[in-house]
């Protein structure tokens, strides 16, 4: 059945079938949540091992014998450094470990631009009469907050399967007033699309107009595979390089989602220039981030081998959970030409995008049966998303049952709202 194919007669139905099984599910009370992508307790429960160390002095050194309790290393430490380099490809020079969150770094660089400027820069971000940034939508609201909080005009990008719309990126960052662009580049969040080879080359080619533009290369989902097939990503550094353009990239990843969001490791890569400018900074800024985390971080996860074989237990709890959301989306909606969504490799979310006006009514007729849903237009710039289609799912953290449930009521409000619109209810 496609509900543009259908009659009015038909389609009024359609209407008072699946208004009835909607009542019947708002009638059970329930209380169910896909709205934020966070690991759920199983894939917490895995690492676990982390915390269960009884400590002597001796298990406080570093392999180089440095006392981690006490202050000093404020870069990270070589171990940690080495975890991380043979996961980007980032040599260990060009790594700053940081606290808990690269989203934290990612604020403290842009905020650190607004002050000094970045290496290259002419003066201070913050003596620009206006200052633009580029964010390819849907995207991760997070990143869109932390620009438009620090003053920046945020201007929306069209994504495409393989990134940002590069004919409008190129034209766009011709203006020197756009400074940066935001990317998560391997299982983005939310559309789970992995950059092009061409997209990659493109970006870190692009001629700019602003002499201290940044790209800020969020890689949070670099090895998180929910199948055997892991997509590829071209290493943009040494893209950059070829075109004497390492200077604009700034690239983040963090622990976050390997073992505790909140309580993980993260990590920036830049090009020596931007260190030297950035690391006095720092310094004044912090004595320096949690080593104590970092040593226990590297006794857990060993090095990149670790790191993936415990990635494999993340994709089975991830992966189960995925199937059961994508299954009743496709037995649910499959066919009737209302909805369109990504069946991701990787990442935490899958992103479906209604017909045009009606994600809003399904939010709210999924938060009146009780399942809260992200807020529709969270993914878009200043949180509108100017077709009013597109949901963000985030299956990971509700358990395998209440997730079936929630995916159910997901199908069922979706059509509602759909069926109301094309019968102008
Ligand atoms: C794209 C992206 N970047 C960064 C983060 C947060 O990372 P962290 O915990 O390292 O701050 C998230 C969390 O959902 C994310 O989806």
């Amino acid at each position: 059945m496609n509900y543009k194919e259908l009659s009015a007669q038909q389609l009024f139905a359609e209407y008072e079938r699946v208004s009835a099984e909607y009542n019947s599910y708002k009638a059970k009370g329930l209380k169910l949540d896909i709205s934020r992508g966070k690991p759920s307790e199983e894939q917490l429960d895995a690492s676990l091992g982390l915390l269960s160390k009884q400590r002597t002095v001796a298990d406080c050194k570093s392999a180089d014998g440095f006392d981690c309790r006490n202050y000093g290393i404020a870069f990270g430490m070589p171990e940690m450094k080495a975890i991380f380099s043979d996961i980007t490809g980032i040599p260990a020079d060009n790594i700053i470990v940081g606290g808990n969150s690269s989203l934290n770094m990612m604020y403290d660089s842009l905020a650190r631009a607004m002050i000094f400027g970045v290496y290259g820069s002419p003066r201070p971000w913050c003596r620009e009469e206006r200052i633009k940034f580029l964010c390819p939508a849907p995207g991760y609201d997070r990143h869109f907050a932390v620009t438009e909080t620090l003053g920046f005009e945020l201007i929306p990008v069209k994504m495409n399967a393989d990134g940002p719309d590069m004919d409008e990126v190129e034209a766009l960052v011709k203006d020197p007033e756009v400074k940066g662009i935001w990317c998560v580049p391997k299982y983005s969040n939310p559309t789970g699309i992995t950059y092009s080879d061409e997209v990659v080359r493109r970006l870190a080619k692009m001629e700019t107009g602003a002499p201290d533009f940044r790209i800020m290369w969020d890689n949070a989902y670099i090895i998180h595979d929910l199948t055997g097939e892991s997509d590829q990503l071209l290493d943009i550094f040494k893209e950059a390089e070829k075109y004497g353009n390492e200077d604009r990239i700034f690239y983040f990843t963090s622990t976050s989602k390997i073992t505790f969001p909140g309580a993980g490791v993260a990590m920036m890569g830049a090009s020596k220039n931007n260190l030297d400018q950035i690391k006095p900074l720092i310094s004044i800024q912090t004595i320096g981030p949690d080593k104590l985390n970092q040593l226990r971080h590297v006794e857990f996860l060993k090095d990149k081998e670790g790191v993936l074989s415990h990635m494999k237990l993340h994709a089975e709890l991830l992966g189960k959970r995925f199937d059961i959301l994508l299954n009743a989306l496709k037995s649910g909606l499959g066919g009737l030409g209302i909805a369109e969504w990504n069946e991701p490799k990787g990442g935490y979310f899958v992103s479906l995008d209604t017909l045009p006006g009606c994600a809003k009514r399904a939010y709210t007729l999924a938060k009146e049966a009780g399942v809260t849903l992200t807020t529709v237009g969270a993914t878009f710039p200043y949180g509108k998303d100017p077709e009013d289609k597109n949901l963000r799912l985030a299956p990971s953290y509700p358990s395998c049952e209440e997730l079936a449930l929630a995916s159910e009521i997901l199908v069922c409000v979706i059509k509602l709202a759909t069926l109301e619109k094309m019968l102008n209810k």
